[in-house]
């Protein structure tokens, strides 16, 4: 087996972790949700969800990658009490990962096609309609989705070859840098829009009414699954990242660091996303195609738009990217952990599986449009609901578990791994509210949306 490397550097680390975390969860997913949700009342929940349970279950994560040095499908095996069957939540966690990756990279895909098509000037002159034709174009064309798809997956696991220094984290910290600093500039020019008013107050004042038309157990339980995976928690991978560092920092500090820059993008693409929705008249509530409808008109409207446009999809494509990269380091590494594969090995072999594996989605919005399950959707609504609502949270329940009880990895280990090192330290007091609150907050929020969503309506 190859030696295991560490990060070069803490920021690396950071960035890599944040590349994770950050993503289409962040300026695609997020947008739509809180748009279909109603806005503001649900981003206070969402708000609320990250501080709860996102940040300590992520400095579980990766105290579970930290003391074990393993990725997910190993680190149980490392840590479980003798005789115990802790090990076969890795398997789960695995095939989240490859989910996750299943209908990702066909959205990664339609971003990078988006980088082609405002470079050329596709949309240059065309009203918000006719911006949306393109979107549905695409989507009803499988060939050219295939196209993107594969390029995504490709150049993901190319970076991935590079290894972990010199791949992954090098890549992860430019694409981060970059991403920052040209969403602040977009931002500013949302939110002076003419009518952008109206979008910021959708975006900013909570209706509680709306939540209500809702339900309010599927608004939550929607929060709750939101904020699990904009911090992709629950599958492992950020307790990989925590398998490549050493003891000099405790946990609780690097994990809110990854959560703050986590949450500024999202916010931030919330300030971008609905002021342009009213200024254009474009409903907010539309699902997965709002952001490809929406920005292209800002872009329209800007001064050398077009070249703002192209540069705004190259760095969402680098988002989505980031992750791609950071969840295919994951796969790789199940591979090298568990076979004893070598990098190259467990690349080739994976860029194949993935490939397939992403298929279904892609013709799903053509091809396959026909299977939709009821009270889902299509098949890209099913991943996302199993992933997003089933594997995530209660991946997270169980790492939460294993954190917390005897019959698992158990508190005091928990917490001193956690606290090995200088920095901000995970408080002792909160034992009772990890080990009993936490796990039922998840498991009710969990079964009232089932009900809500399956039952009640
Ligand atoms: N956390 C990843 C994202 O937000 C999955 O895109």
């Amino acid at each position: 087996m190859e030696n295991r490397e560490n990060f070069k550097s803490r920021i690396g680390f950071i960035m890599t972790s944040a590349g994770c975390a950050i993503g289409l969860g962040n300026v695609w997913r997020f947008p739509f949700i809180t748009g279909q949700y109603g806005g503001a009342a649900f981003v206070l929940f969402y708000l609320l969800f990250l501080v709860l349970l996102g940040a300590p279950i992520m400095i579980m994560e990766f105290a579970v990658g930290r003391a074990s040095g393993k990725s997910a499908v190993r680190s149980f095996h490392q840590l479980e009490p003798k005789g115990s069957k802790w090990h076969i939540f890795g398997y789960f966690a695995a095939a989240g990962n490859y989910l996750l990756m299943m209908f990702y990279t066909t959205v990664a895909g339609w971003m990078f096609s988006y980088i082609f098509k405002s470079a050329r000037g596709t949309f240059t002159g065309l009203n918000a309609e006719q911006i949306g034709g393109v979107f549905n174009t695409m989507l009803a064309n499988p060939a050219e989705q295939l196209f993107w798809m594969a390029l995504v997956i490709i150049i993901g696991f190319l970076i991935c070859l590079g290894g972990l220094k010199n791949g992954v984290e090098k890549a992860s910290t430019i694409i981060m840098t970059s991403l920052l600093f040209l969403m602040l500039v977009l931002v500013v020019r949302a939110v002076t829009l003419p009518g952008a008013g109206k979008g910021l107050a959708f975006y900013l004042k909570p209706d509680f009414s709306k939540m209500a038309q809702n339900g309010w157990g599927e608004v939550i339980f929607a929060a709750m699954g939101q904020s699990f995976f904009t911090l992709s928690l629950g599958i492992g991978a950020l307790a990989i990242f925590g398998s490549y560092i050493g003891k000099e920092k405790a946990l609780t500090g690097e994990a809110l660091h990854i959560i703050t820059l986590d949450t500024f993008v999202a916010l931030m693409a919330g300030f971008i996303i609905f002021p342009a929705c009213f200024a254009f008249g474009v409903n907010p509530g539309q699902g997965p195609g709002l952001i490809f409808i929406t920005l292209p008109n800002i872009f329209n409207s800007m001064f050398l738009g077009r070249l703002w446009g192209t540069l705004f999809f190259v760095f969402m494509s680098f988002a989505a990217l980031s992750t791609v990269i950071a969840v295919f380091e994951n796969i790789i590494a199940f591979a090298m952990d568990r076979n004893g594969w070598s990098r190259k090995k467990a690349v080739i072999v994976n860029i194949i599986l993935i490939l397939l594996l992403s298929i279904p989605c892609t013709l799903g919005f053509n091809v396959w449009s026909g299977f939709v399950v009821p009270k889902l959707g299509n098949i890209q609504d099913i991943e996302d609901f199993i992933v997003s609502n089933n594997l995530l949270p209660l991946g997270s329940l169980l790492y939460l578990i294993f954190c917390t009880s005897r019959y698992g990895w158990g508190f005091d280990n928990f917490i001193e791994e956690a606290n090995t090192g200088s920095g901000i330290k995970f408080p002792r007091i909160l034992k009772f509210y990890v080990s009993c609150i936490l796990p039922m907050i998840v498991l009710v929020i969990w079964a009232v949306g089932y009900l809500q969503k399956f039952i009640l309506k």
